[in-house]
């Protein structure tokens, strides 16, 4: 299988870092081929300016977005991971959304009818939090990620598999290792 991961943290030595190795070695153990995109690291430009759009409405495909749609192309998994941030992704990774997930990649209407473009893809959404799970109240899971899950789910996608890590400045360091222990096994079964 194939599998990209998609990486929004601007602090080399964040968890959200440890987190990405995790996955990476999980799924490289289990044979696929694993492929990385670490949006700060390559100074991807999330905004979508005048210039752009006219583009985008005009059916082009600047080069640094086709770059990136060639990437969810060539996966069979996409995994994203990233702090939460005003319960919702960092700027950069929402602009990615903004930018790469254009009609006719990421959907097309044929006939009036929407049709999602990545169906046969398979999502999986990491997501860290400072604060505790009893602090977002019973839907948390749902709060943090409902606008990318309502993204995707347009684009087609009806497979995703959600981790929200709770707490994790506030958390020692066995905490955070048996984090990481889940989402080995995790990563092992998308
Ligand atoms: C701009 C910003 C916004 C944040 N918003 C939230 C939030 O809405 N809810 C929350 O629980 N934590 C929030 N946090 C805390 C981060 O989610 C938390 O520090 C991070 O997930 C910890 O992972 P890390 O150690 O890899 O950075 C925010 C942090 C920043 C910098």
């Amino acid at each position: 299988m194939k599998s990209l991961i998609v990486f929004a943290h601007p602090n080399p030595k964040s968890f959200n870092y440890a987190l990405v190795a995790t996955v990476e070695k999980s799924l490289r153990a289990r044979g696929d081929e694993v492929r990385m995109r670490d949006l700060y690291k390559a100074n991807f430009n999330p905004i979508l300016d005048s210039q752009q759009l006219a583009e985008v409405q005009q059916g082009r495909v600047p080069d640094d977005v086709a770059l990136e749609q060639e990437q969810v192309s060539w996966a069979d998994n996409l995994i994203f991971i990233y702090p939460l941030w005003w319960f919702d992704r960092p700027a950069v990774l929402k602009g990615w959304f903004d930018r790469v997930f254009t009609n006719g990649f990421a959907f097309a209407y044929e006939d009036g009818q929407l049709q999602g473009q990545l169906s046969s893809k398979r999502v999986m959404l990491v997501i860290t939090t400072g604060g505790n799970q009893a602090d977002f109240g019973i839907e948390s899971d749902q709060l943090c990620t409902s606008g990318t899950r309502a993204t995707l789910s347009f684009c087609g996608v009806d497979q995703i598999l959600q981790k929200v890590f709770y707490a994790v400045p506030a958390v020692d360091d066995a905490a955070r290792q048996a984090m990481l222990l889940e989402l080995e096994g995790l990563a092992e079964s998308l």
